[in-house]
Parts: structure tokens; C-alpha cells; sequence
């Protein structure tokens, strides 16, 4: 009996005390919503969703999922909580993105996630 009152607590604590990388980790595989690695990967590296014929040109166009380990934290940020996009030095909306909004996370997930796909970066 004694012995399961030594041993519980380091359960419990080992169970408590994830790393910021790994709970960035977490998020991005399962952030209440469809994971992030569907379409940009298994660690960011970004990857080619689907194929399409472009009405207007007639032309085959890719959809990607863009690389997202290497980008700025403010540029991350912004795209994650309201799907917006600097453009031109402006954040714009893209009302035809292929991303979904991911507006109920907080900013401390987001940093988290933003923390485990530049792990190894300054
Ligand atoms: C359904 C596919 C899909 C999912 C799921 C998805 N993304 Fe995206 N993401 C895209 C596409 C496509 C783009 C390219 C721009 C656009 O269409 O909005 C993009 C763009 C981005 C950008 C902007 C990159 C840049 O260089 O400007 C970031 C950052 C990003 N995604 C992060 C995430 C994170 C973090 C998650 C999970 C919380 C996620 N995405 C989930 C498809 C997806």
C-alpha cells in the first residue's frame, strides 16, 4: 500500500507536465477541427491537396497546402485565428480559401503550434 502512494504521484505528474512542443504537437494534429497535417502534412512541410480544371483558362491548377515552417509568427497568427492573408502588405480575408477558420483557438495554442513546427529555428 505504501508503495502505490510513492508511485502514484510520479504518475500523476509525468501525466500533467507535457512539453510546449509536444502539446504544439497535440494541437496540430487534433485542434477541434480537421487537422492541420490533412493538408499542410505531417510536420508543416506543406503538400499538393487536389488537382482541378480552372473554368476560365481551361488549364490543370494545383491546390497546396503551402509549407508553414518557415514563415513569420505574425503572418501564422493572423491566418490561423480569422483565415486572413497579408497581402501587399495588407490582411485580407480570402472568402474563397480552402482553409477552415480556426477562430476558437487561443493564443497560447496557436504559439504552441507555431512553437512545434519551427522547433530547431531561432
Ligand atoms: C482543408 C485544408 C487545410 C487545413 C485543414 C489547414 N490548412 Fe492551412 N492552408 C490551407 C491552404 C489551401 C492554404 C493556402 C492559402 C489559402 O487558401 O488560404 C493554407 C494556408 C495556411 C497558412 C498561411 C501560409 C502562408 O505562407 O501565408 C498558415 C499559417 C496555415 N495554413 C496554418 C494552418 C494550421 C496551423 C492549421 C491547423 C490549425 C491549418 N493551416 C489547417 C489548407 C488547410
Amino acid at each position: 500500500m505504501k508503495l502505490i502512494f510513492l508511485i502514484l504521484p510520479i504518475f500523476l505528474f509525468s501525466e500533467s507536465f507535457i512539453s510546449n512542443l509536444e502539446y504544439g504537437q497535440m494541437l496540430y494534429n487534433k485542434p477541434r477541427g480537421i487537422s492541420c497535417a490533412k493538408c499542410h502534412g505531417e510536420s508543416g512541410e506543406g503538400r499538393e491537396i487536389a488537382t482541378y480544371i480552372n473554368d476560365k483558362t481551361g488549364k490543370k491548377e494545383k491546390l497546396i497546402a503551402p509549407n508553414i515552417t518557415n514563415i513569420s509568427y505574425i503572418i501564422f497568427y493572423n491566418k490561423v485565428k480569422n483565415s486572413k492573408i497579408l497581402k501587399k502588405g495588407k490582411f485580407k480575408t480570402l472568402n474563397y480559401s480552402a482553409m477552415p477558420k480556426y477562430n476558437y483557438l487561443v493564443d497560447d495554442e496557436i504559439k504552441s503550434i507555431y512553437d512545434y513546427l519551427h522547433k530547431g529555428q531561432k
